[in-house]
């Protein structure tokens, strides 16, 4: 049979064969090797309006991303070195992007559907999200940031392990760990230091009480009223020193209740 096929038609043949059986192979190298996984959509998974993380196992994490025009909530998410995340990604308004620069996480936010992928942070480092979607005025500026570092453990990030500071909160005041909580997923952690290092906005350590001096010279004593105006007008009084760049966040007053509660305890 074999000897009866035509010589040219026998070289196409073996050519054929080996091209797929490489693209087969370089798939399973991709997989294996590479880690590269196929970005899936959930179509069982509940649909979200607000970020998330949650520690599932050693080192492993979810986190629910919420794209919007124009940021990404959280715009900041601090991990240990070796953390595997299953990200998944939901759009409250239009189509958005979710590129995780140095890796091969590249999802869509799509509204009324949820979209997964898993990546594993082996190399401390910042890694840039952006929206690689073209999806309005302000597209250009969004972006979000994770810190894989080695300086932070497992026991500090699981709201839940025993020991940890965050569960020593819980303890003591739930208000204030939810409070810690939020501060980390909306995104408060970007600006404001609880070590008392000044960043784009005012540390928060010792914040609680003091009396801050604005651009205008006015004196302001820090308490739950002036916090609540902080949050929902940012504009309405800058701390002189920094710039009015505060966004607007969107927290309920049960979240600002909760902020200002783990506010107080960063002393
Ligand atoms: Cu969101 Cu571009």
């Amino acid at each position: 049979m074999w000897e009866k096929i035509d010589k040219t038609e026998k070289t196409i043949l073996l050519v054929a064969s080996l091209v797929s059986a490489s693209h087969l192979l370089l798939i399973a190298f991709a997989a294996i090797f590479l880690e590269i996984s196929v970005p899936t959509c959930q179509p069982n998974e509940k649909l979200f309006d607000h970020s998330s993380l949650q520690s599932v196992g050693y080192r492993r994490y979810e986190v629910h991303y919420v794209a919007k025009m124009w940021n990404f909530e959280p715009k900041k998410l601090v991990l240990p070195v070796g953390a595997t995340v299953d990200f998944f990604l939901a759009s409250k308004d239009v189509n958005h992007g979710f590129n995780i620069d140095g890796t091969n996480v590249n999802l869509m936010a799509v509204p009324g559907v949820v979209n997964r992928e898993v990546q594993t942070f082996r190399a401390p480092g910042i890694y840039h999200v952006v929206c690689h979607e073209y999806c309005g005025y302000g597209h250009q500026n969004m972006n979000a940031v994770i810190e894989v570092t080695d300086r932070v453990n497992e026991a500090q990030m699981d709201p839940v392990e025993p020991g940890s500071i965050a569960h020593e909160l819980k303890e003591a005041n739930p208000l204030a760990a939810s409070g810690k909580k939020l501060y980390q997923l909306r995104g408060c952690v970007a600006c404001h230091s609880l070590d008392g290092t000044p960043a784009t906005g005012p540390s928060f350590k010792g914040l609680w009480g003091r009396i801050e001096e604005m651009q205008d010279g006015l004196k302001v004593k820090v308490d739950a009223a002036y916090i609540a105006e902080s949050i929902k007008m940012p504009q309405a009084k800058i701390v002189k020193g920094y710039g009015p760049v505060m966004p607007l966040l969107g927290l309920t007053d049960d979240e600002i209740n909760a902020v200002t509660e783990f506010i107080k305890t960063v002393k």
